[in-house]
């Protein structure tokens, strides 16, 4: 190369890392990180289709729904957070279920005002308002390139063709098998009431022919007409209590992302009615003057888990659909907050959850689930968390739709300090009411700095935020893509008052040391999480995709 020609280089490379710049360049490089290969072929079908990240994440998210049925699907609802490469554009697309008309604050309770167990997880009861098939329309007219039908061409394919049958969906089935049986979905799931062996295939054609009714007419296809009427008196001969008008007037919401920065990382997060952007951005406040990497092991998991229990005490007192409720983001997000918070934590000793201030009445004045990332080489960005809450929802299928039910009205305080199925306690800014939409731990997040970008997520209900919290922590020092996404995991969450870890996480001498602190330690007793990581180094232009090795998911660079 000549002088000349070299230096020029060096006098663009300069100018691309000044503070400001960093909009200018692009990745070169597309990348998913989703659940499952077929998934991922299914997104860069649509990129090499001249698709952006937004019409891939929408056929990855309806390829999911196909592949990963018992995670996420059209009778549920997420999280997508977008990045428009062009202008700097942010936005959380807000599909999140809402509680049907006809719900009301006691509606899973007994007459003696006590929850009746399973009501609000295994019953027709349980389903909220899906919101996933909105998204899809919404996403793909506002920020995609390619028409809805194109971007649904894979899964529908994939839907009719069928895929082989693999261990984490086997692994669902075989646990939810007798509820599945129970009804429709166990024709759907289940060949002669049986788990199907490694490498069967599945097909599903009515979701495919769910999914192709929304790609001839749109939303209509889904919250209107024959397909509305469906899933209606479907799941109103289950006893539900949806109605056409639900589903008619349910829509998406566009809501600005929560930001808050750790040291010279920009944390972009999901906002309300997803608890995971406070709960992260507040954790990150607590724990910025730490200096973590100077701690050692023991130190550090404990301020961690301090800062996790104050955010996760918040997330039960303040935090519900700010549609409803006046939920606090700039106080709670706030660093001085976080000052307030930290003058509590001692380095010595763990602060019992007693301790702090009891939840109250916060009134309004006014497992299972998915997780994909995705970077286009324009440098658009997505990162979404879908649900049905647990492993296939409620277990239910309206016959004839191909739908999946939700059990997500579990994820509402279905009555103040009653835990839910996550053991998470709330008060009434989680309280059920007529539309609202529940609370969620779902947290699509990146985090960027003049040296990169890290683009993640993962399923594993309340977790899932210490999950984000870690995965965040370790790129901002320095682990790559797959380091990230098999960290060993340990979380806290205000209530139950301990440290719940797996396995690897700690060795015995930290067990311990934190017990000698006064912390209860408790082994999950298996290993939790599937996140999809990718990242993406400025300096170097290397891309990287990961996927958990706890999952059967793939995260490739194309
Ligand atoms: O929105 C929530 O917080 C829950 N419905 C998420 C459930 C979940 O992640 C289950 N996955 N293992």
């Amino acid at each position: 190369m000549t002088g000349f020609r070299s230096s020029l280089i060096r006098v663009f490379a300069l100018w691309l890392f000044l503070p400001g710049a960093t909009a200018a360049i692009t990745p070169q490089h597309a990348a998913i990180a989703s659940a499952h290969p077929l998934v991922n072929a299914a997104g860069y079908e649509v990129l090499e289709a001249g698709g952006n990240a937004f019409d891939a994440a929408v056929a990855v998210s309806a390829a999911l729904a196909v592949v990963e049925p018992n995670a996420s699907g059209l009778g549920g609802g997420g999280f997508w957070l977008l990045h428009r490469a062009e202008d700097g554009f942010e936005v959380m697309v807000d599909g999140r279920e809402r509680a049907p008309l006809a719900a009301s604050a006691n509606m899973f309770l007994d007459s003696a005002g006590e929850p009746v167990p399973g009501l609000s997880r295994a019953t027709a009861l349980a389903s909220g308002i899906p919101g996933e098939p909105a998204a899809f329309v919404h996403i793909s007219r506002e920020y995609g390139r390619l028409p809805l039908a194109r971007s649904l061409a894979p899964a529908i394919r994939l839907a009719r063709q069928g895929f082989p049958m693999y261990p984490r969906l086997q692994g669902g089935l075989k646990f939810k098998q007798q509820q599945l049986a129970s009804n429709h979905a166990g024709s759907v799931f289940l060949i002669n009431g049986q788990v199907p062996e490694l490498g069967q295939v599945i097909r599903n054609p009515e979701l495919a022919d769910a999914l192709e009714l929304l790609a001839r007419h749109g939303r209509e296809g889904f919250y209107a007409g024959e397909q509305a009427k469906k899933l209606v008196d479907g799941i109103r001969e289950l006893g539900g209590i949806w109605t056409l008008q639900d589903l008619a007037d349910y829509q998406v919401v566009e809501r600005p992302p929560i930001k808050s920065r750790y040291g010279d990382v920009t944390i972009t997060g999901a906002p309300p009615p997803s608890a995971g952007g406070v709960a992260v951005a507040n954790a990150l406040n607590i724990l910025g003057p730490y200096k973590l990497p100077e701690l050692d092991s023991v130190t550090r998991t404990h301020v961690m888990v301090e800062a996790l229990r104050r955010a996760f005490r918040d997330r039960g007192q303040y935090l519900g659909d700010p549609d409803f409720v006046a939920v606090p983001v700039p106080l709670l997000t706030h660093p001085f907050y976080a000052d307030g918070q930290r003058a509590g934590i001692r380095l010595d000793k763990a602060t019992p959850s007693a301790d702090l201030p009891g939840l109250s009445p916060w009134q309004a004045k006014g497992t299972d689930t998915t997780h994909f990332s995705i970077l286009d080489a324009d440098g658009n960005r997505v990162s979404a968390t879908m649900s049905l809450n647990f492993w296939f929802g409620n277990g239910i299928m309206i016959p004839d739709t191909g739908v999946v039910l939700n059990n997500e009205m579990d994820d509402f305080s279905v009555k103040p300090g009653v835990p839910d199925g996550f053991q998470l306690v709330g008060y009434d800014a989680n309280a059920i009411a007529p539309g609202k939409r529940m609370l969620s731990s779902m947290t699509p997040t990146w985090a960027e700095s003049d040296k990169g970008l890290v683009i993640l997520g993962t399923p594993g209900g309340s977790r899932i935020i210490s999950m984000v919290l870690q995965g965040v922590l370790a790129w901002a020092e320095g682990a790559n893509a797959s380091q990230i996404a098999s960290l060993p995991r340990f979380h806290h969450q205000y209530l139950p008052d301990l440290i719940s870890y797996e396995e690897s996480a700690f060795s015995e001498a930290e067990i311990q040391a934190l017990e000698a602190m006064g912390h209860t330690l408790k082994p999950v007793g298996r290993r939790y999480g599937n996140m999809e990581v990718i990242t993406w180094d400025y300096a170097s232009g290397e891309v990287q995709a990961a996927s958990d090795s706890r999952g059967d998911g793939e995260g490739r660079v194309y």
